[in-house]
């Protein structure tokens, strides 16, 4: 699908995205870092997922909420991402990090829309010349 066919998203769906990462980010197990994050994302066929960031003792394996999410989504039943709103503990909107980013690449794609803190943008805008699958499929030896 190109960006063109990219359905649009309502504002109040928007806003009901928000309020479900609220909702997740309360969830949050950040006791390292005090830094809860949630997010929630809309489903190519209605459903909405959320996940919660989940920290650990060794730093490094501490999950990010859109793992949370992720793990929802292939769990109930799979799809794309269309929309994604992520929030941090004051409930406004957060970017992603730039693994987050790739994930949401992968679920979502290029049409996938972002909540950011300059408006929604597609996610091409997000993860510019992002790698993906059709890489693997064009390069592979
Ligand atoms: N975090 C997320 O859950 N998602 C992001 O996209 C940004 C960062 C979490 C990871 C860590 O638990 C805390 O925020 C501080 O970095």
């Amino acid at each position: 699908m190109s960006r063109a066919e990219a359905p649009a998203v309502a504002e109040e769906v928007w806003e009901s995205l928000r309020q479900e990462a609220v909702a997740a980010m309360r969830h949050a197990y950040a006791p390292y870092s005090q830094f809860p994050v949630g997010v929630a994302g809309l489903v190519d066929d209605g459903r909405v997922v959320s996940g919660c960031n989940v920290e650990n003792a060794a730093y490094g394996v501490g999950l990010c909420a859109e793992c949370g999410m992720v793990s929802q989504l292939h769990r109930t039943g799979g799809g794309r991402l269309v929309a994604v709103y992520c929030v941090g503990a004051d409930g406004n909107v957060l970017m992603p990090c730039g693994r987050c980013r790739q994930l949401l690449w992968e679920h979502g794609g290029a049409t996938c829309m972002l909540a950011t803190p300059r408006g929604v943008r597609p996610m091409t805008e997000v993860l510019p010349d992002a790698f993906g699958a059709r890489d693997l499929e064009e390069r592979r030896g």
